[in-house]
């Protein structure tokens, strides 16, 4: 296999086939790393109620850098690489913390949150001998900021300042379908699932764009009859880059059976003893009772009845990443809603009983692609092409050769 990645074969022009090097090649990562999550586009870094006063920071990354988002004197929301400027140490450790400054346990080299460097020691030297060149400025050796936009309590960030803003990242219909769920309202956190899953960190985006599966792989959902794909529902792509996307459904009753054939896995007669997981309440304007918005490159939320989540993609190299849920409601929930939220992590979640199987299912991915490069993934259900399915067809890779079509314009210098 040519080693120049620009060089190396995909096997179609379309985005039809998928070859399996893609989900294991280091080379093929670092230039992710680079081009993608370094580059002009958006990482989901936090939730602004989980840093909530001027002084609150927490840790966060942005591809492998950890980075630290922070909530400084004036309250406003800042992101900084936490490395110290000095000798590139992490200058801090904590997952939270709160102060008016961040100092770096080795020199104690001490910035402000919005990562000025305020302090320097023996910057005089001792005794008025040594001590730093008279030149040395400490406005030059800040840590680096990165551009952070929060949408409605939702923060991101990026290292490019030619990012387009978050509204036009996102283009105007996946905006909206955000902005539903982050709606203006005051956020709360209700816990967090962090689970390590050795495969490559598409797999993850894909499979939140792949409604083939779930209707198939997920046999808790239809062994209760909880989740067809013959319900009502859309599958949304951004017109523009068509790697941003929704999924969204509407439940059918359960007696409505048209369409099930082929799930082999449903069974009529079957009850669960406790329904209270499943037990939501209408919430908003609409009949949407599924809702996943999928942000390229690796962020998703997710609005299943009551249940609100953010899950991000955090990258550990080519063939690992960690999976980050923040499960949340509004501030103003009240004791029963917050309840039904969180019993909703039971099914949808790290060993949630329909979510667990996603994360099993890309270690055997990882199996097979990791001994196999040479061989390709068929992506063809519902085309070839990228365009959005017809309105209300569910059955369709479409959103996944969507995100390779972007993905190779970033990724390959001499395919478009
Ligand atoms: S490495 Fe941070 S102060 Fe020296
Ligand atoms: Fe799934």
């Amino acid at each position: 296999m040519p080693t120049d990645l620009d060089e190396r074969p995909w096997p179609s022009e379309d985005n039809s086939r998928i070859p399996n090097w893609v989900y294991s090649d280091p080379d093929n990562y670092r230039r992710e790393l680079d081009r993608i999550f370094y580059g002009p586009f958006w990482s989901f870094v936090g939730l602004a109620c989980e840093i909530p006063e001027p002084g609150d920071y927490m840790r966060s990354v942005v591809g492998e850098k950890s980075v630290l988002v922070t909530r400084s004197a004036d309250g406003e929301i800042g992101a900084v690489l936490n490395i110290c400027s000095h000798r590139g140490l992490e200058v801090c450790r904590d997952k939270f913390g709160h102060g008016r400054e961040l100092m770096c346990p080795y020199h104690q080299w001490t910035y402000d949150l919005r990562g000025d460097l305020i302090g320097v020691p023996f910057r005089r030297g001792v005794k008025g001998k040594g001590g730093y060149p008279r030149d040395f400025d400490p406005a030059d050796h800040g840590l680096r900021r990165l551009r952070v936009e929060t949408v409605n309590g939702a923060v991101f960030a990026t290292f490019d300042e030619n990012a387009p803003a978050m509204r036009d990242y996102l283009g105007e219909e996946i905006w909206a379908r955000l902005t539903r769920v982050f709606d203006g309202r005051a956020l709360e956190v209700l816990g967090y699932h962090r689970q390590r899953v050795r495969a490559n960190w598409k797999l993850y985006p894909e499979n939140m764009k792949d409604s083939y599966h779930a209707s198939l792989l997920h046999v808790f959902l239809i062994s209760f009859g909880l989740y067809r794909i013959d319900q009502k529902g859309e599958l949304l792509q951004d017109p523009r880059t068509r790697a941003h996307n929704v999924v969204s459904s509407i439940r059918n009753d359960l007696d409505d059976v048209a369409g099930t054939e082929e799930m082999r896995s449903l069974k009529r007669d079957f009850q669960l003893n406790d329904m209270r997981p499943l037990a939501s309440v209408k919430e908003y304007d609409d009949d949407v009772t599924i809702q996943i918005v999928t942000m390229f490159p690796a962020f998703t939320v997710q609005q299943q009845n009551n249940l609100l989540q953010c899950r991000n993609v955090v990258v550990k190299g080519p063939e690992e990443f960690e999976l980050v849920w923040t499960f949340f409601g509004y501030a103003g929930d009240d004791a029963d809603l917050r309840r039904r939220r969180v019993r909703m992590a039971n099914l949808v979640g790290a060993a949630g009983l329909i979510s667990i199987d996603d994360t099993e299912v890309f270690e055997f991915s990882r199996a097979g692609m990791s001994a196999n490069p040479d061989r390709n993934c068929v992506v063809e259900l519902g085309g070839r092409g990228i365009e959005p399915p017809v309105a209300g067809d569910m059955v369709s890779e479409g959103p996944i050769r969507g995100f390779y079509d972007l993905y190779r314009r970033i990724m390959y210098d001499r395919r478009s």
